[in-house]
């Protein structure tokens, strides 16, 4: 039995994809409703569509230990992520009540605004199960990330506060964090929108690395001077140890779904005893496709009958001490 729930929405299976990789249309969002994603989850929004950055503008590792991202949020704009037939076309061939999540990333707090406003009077709301605010994206050119600067986070929170009654549930997506300091101011504003914030991602790609080509001498990416997002295996154990403390600190009424690096059925494992209650993949499906979720559910039941965890209650949270 491997179900459980974010938000309060139930899921089959506690492994769903992350937004941006493959979940930019609705022909690679059907896939992953297809598989064994217990949840499909679209990519970023912005108000309007968006084409993101020259190429290259990602680079995989040749053993995959770490991809790197700066694509500039390529997206279809708020109106097709909350379109019928996007979600119908999506939908079509997965079990009737697979979830089915938006992703926003506004280029401001009014951008933000504005899609939220959106959603509460669309036709489709209602099929949509729940809402990831991508806080873990520059917003204001000359500001923090908005998650690392925690009156940012707080004032838009609060604004967003006033449409909760309207709104689906409603989830944040957070970078990494690497200070304690920081883990207790940002779950400290967390804790006091726990009205209307029903869960939290953790983490987002960690920000600023650098890939460099020996042979061209140049960085791998081209956009932002080289630098982009770092994910894969090399973030696993920092979204681990952000799970483990964000479990920790934030209310319970909070859900923390791990991301960060995972592409087994050990790694899901080692995030629901860090204190997860879903686990998404991101760069696992970018690399290899939908059928990752299909084979990572199933090391995870292996894994789980191995151990006798007949349930996700079960391990959640349940790391040992030594
Ligand atoms: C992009 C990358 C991110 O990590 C994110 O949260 C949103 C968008 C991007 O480069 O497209």
């Amino acid at each position: 039995e491997l179900a459980t729930t974010v938000a309060g929405i139930l899921l089959k299976t506690c492994v769903y994809n992350a937004s941006g990789p493959r979940s930019g249309t609705s022909t690679a969002l059907s896939k992953v409703a297809q598989s064994a994603s217990g949840a499909v989850l679209a990519k970023s929004a912005t108000v309007q569509k968006q084409s993101g950055n020259p190429q290259p503008r990602t680079w995989h590792h040749p053993d995959y230990i770490a991809s790197f991202n700066s694509e500039g949020l390529p997206n279809n704009g708020i109106d097709y992520y909350i379109d019928a037939t996007t979600i119908d076309d999506a939908m079509k061939d997965a079990d009737d009540d697979k979830p089915y999540f938006v992703s926003l990333s506004g280029k401001s707090l009014h951008d933000n605004m504005e899609m939220l406003h959106k959603i509460a009077s669309a036709p489709t709301k209602n099929r949509i199960s729940a809402i990831e605010l991508n806080l873990a994206c520059p917003n204001v050119i000359g500001k923090p990330i908005i998650a690392y600067d925690v009156d940012q986070m707080d004032s838009i929170l609060e604004q967003v506060s006033q449409l909760t009654d309207s709104l689906p549930p409603l989830g944040v997506k957070l970078p990494p964090y690497l200070d304690f300091q920081h883990f207790q101011q940002a779950a400290s504003v967390l804790n006091r929108h726990k009205k209307l914030v029903k869960y939290v991602a953790s983490i987002n790609t960690l920000g600023n690395a650098l890939a460099v080509d020996v042979v061209s001498e140049a960085p791998c990416i081209s956009s932002n001077s080289g630098f982009a997002g770092l994910s894969g295996p090399a973030v696993h154990y920092t979204a681990l140890a952000n799970v483990r403390k964000l479990r920790e600190l934030l209310d319970e009424d909070i859900d923390v779904v791990g991301v960060g690096g995972v592409r087994s059925g050990k790694d899901v494992f080692a995030m629901l005893l860090a204190g997860a209650t879903a686990v998404q993949v991101g760069t696992c499906h970018w690399i290899e496709g939908p059928s990752c979720f299909d084979r990572i559910v199933d090391e995870l039941r292996v894994l789980m009958e191995e151990k006798g965890c007949r349930r996700i209650e079960d391990v959640k949270g349940k790391l040992k001490a030594w």
